[in-house]
């Protein structure tokens, strides 16, 4: 993303243009983002030859699993609809894990069905109904165990997964008790040891401490995993400067465990994938001045984009022409909903800007769109893909006629 000639440019096609061309809000991605952040990915754990699965909550568009297929990584889902949407990009099963603390038997059988790698189990009680299954389709099925390390990722408490007042996984204790009472079972195979312990992780150290804890528990059950799934939770730069993660470091953690354990690793990614590869267009429909601030009001909300609202997080706000003219003054961009969480940034100085000006709203791409509601009756935006000079629609901008 940069600037021409004072307009703002995804790849080839200003920003400008898409607003005329598509109008606002609307999601945008960039294809050859996602093509180098995928490359990176990959660079960055090459000696490990891990299998990437993209975690498909992040975004679960087609035309976007599509190219995680095309750039050969699998999935990994936490729902029946998102293993269908994997499976209907041709992504392989044999490149798919299932998480989530609450699958239903259906889901179950669902994934048993498709032949998936593994479904990693979080309780006993999912363990029994996965047993069932295999006893009723006379088959053994593969699992992997996730273990809740009680390790803290150091990122915002509502996405951090790893400590043990968290609802998922199992404690070490249980983790090891479930081990050695299922390890012979002919119905099922425990395959993997699967940990996330959050999302957002921009330094090495809670990555090192979970690996430690998964290193002692292995010693203790002696038990030879074939594959070790540390889950995702790769941070991105939301803001310029802002801390990174050090994926040589990591990469290094994981070398000198796997020295001690011979196993394959898999990955989870999502934001790390699509994160900075989204932006969300929007258009001013006022100015509405105060003595303290100036409230910019957007035509895109808290519905189009949670993550401020839900989260308290920030994501950059960049004007799709620029100009010199500073105003010394705080703007608070807000969206037209009727609650007060619905604020996206507020900053304590910005450029000239006014009613029908075009704003950009960075990083979206994952847990954007795939957020999004129709609260207070608002359509929901399209999404675009850009590569080079090519705009495609990869999903419709949603009818009012259609949700009334
Ligand atoms: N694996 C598991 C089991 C997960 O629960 C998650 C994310 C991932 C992988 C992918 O994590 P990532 O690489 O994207 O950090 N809505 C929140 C993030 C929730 C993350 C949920 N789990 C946000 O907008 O920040």
């Amino acid at each position: 993303m940069k600037y021409k000639k004072r307009y703002l440019y995804i790849e080839n096609v200003s920003t400008e243009n898409i607003a005329k061309k598509f109008g606002t809000p609307t999601y945008v991605y960039s294809y050859n983002k996602i093509k180098n952040n995928i490359s990176n990915f990959k660079n960055n754990f090459k000696n490990l030859k891990p299998l990437i699965c993209f975690s498909v909550k992040s975004n679960s568009n087609l035309k976007i699993l599509n190219l995680i297929k095309k750039f050969n990584l699998g999935a990994d889902v936490v729902s029946k609809g998102e293993l269908l949407r994997a499976l209907q990009a041709n992504i392989k099963p044999e490149k798919i894990v299932f998480s989530g603390v609450g699958k239903t038997v259906d889901e179950l059988e669902f994934a048993v069905n498709k032949k998936i790698l593994l479904i990693n189990a979080e309780s006993e009680n999912e363990i029994i109904e996965i047993e069932k299954i295999a006893k009723k389709k006379r088959k053994k099925i593969n699992i992997g165990l996730r273990l809740n390390p009680d390790t803290d990722a150091e990122t915002l408490k509502k996405i951090s997964t790893g400590k043990k007042e968290n609802k998922f996984g199992l404690t070490k204790k249980k983790f090891l008790e479930l081990l050695k009472k299922y390890k012979a079972s002919n119905f099922i195979n425990i395959i993997c040891l699967s940990v996330h312990i959050g999302s957002q992780i921009t330094s090495h150290i809670p990555y090192m401490n979970m690996l430690k804890v998964i290193n002692k528990i292995i010693q203790k059950s002696k038990y030879q995993f074939k594959f070790i799934d540390l889950g995702g939770g790769m941070g991105i730069q939301y803001e310029n400067n802002s801390k990174k993660l050090d994926y040589k470091k990591y990469n290094n953690l994981i070398k000198s465990f796997l020295k001690k354990n011979n196993s394959k690793i898999i990955f989870e990614p999502g934001r790390s994938i699509v994160g900075n590869a989204g932006y969300l267009i929007s258009k001013i429909t006022y100015v509405k001045k105060t003595k303290s601030k100036n409230f910019i009001i957007l035509d895109t909300a808290m519905n189009d984009l949670l993550r401020p609202a839900l989260y308290g997080s920030k994501h950059r706000i960049i004007a799709s022409k620029k100009n010199n003219k500073k105003i010394l003054k705080k703007h608070e961009f807000v969206g037209p909903i009727c609650e007060t969480t619905d604020k996206f940034l507020t900053v304590p100085r910005y450029q000239k800007i006014n009613q029908n000006d075009i704003i950009v709203i960075c990083d979206v791409g994952a847990y954007g769109i795939v957020l999004s509601s129709n609260y207070n009756l608002r359509p929901r935006p399209p999404e675009i893909l850009v590569n080079k000079n090519s705009t495609k629609i990869i999903n419709k901008r949603q009818k009012l006629i259609n949700i009334i």
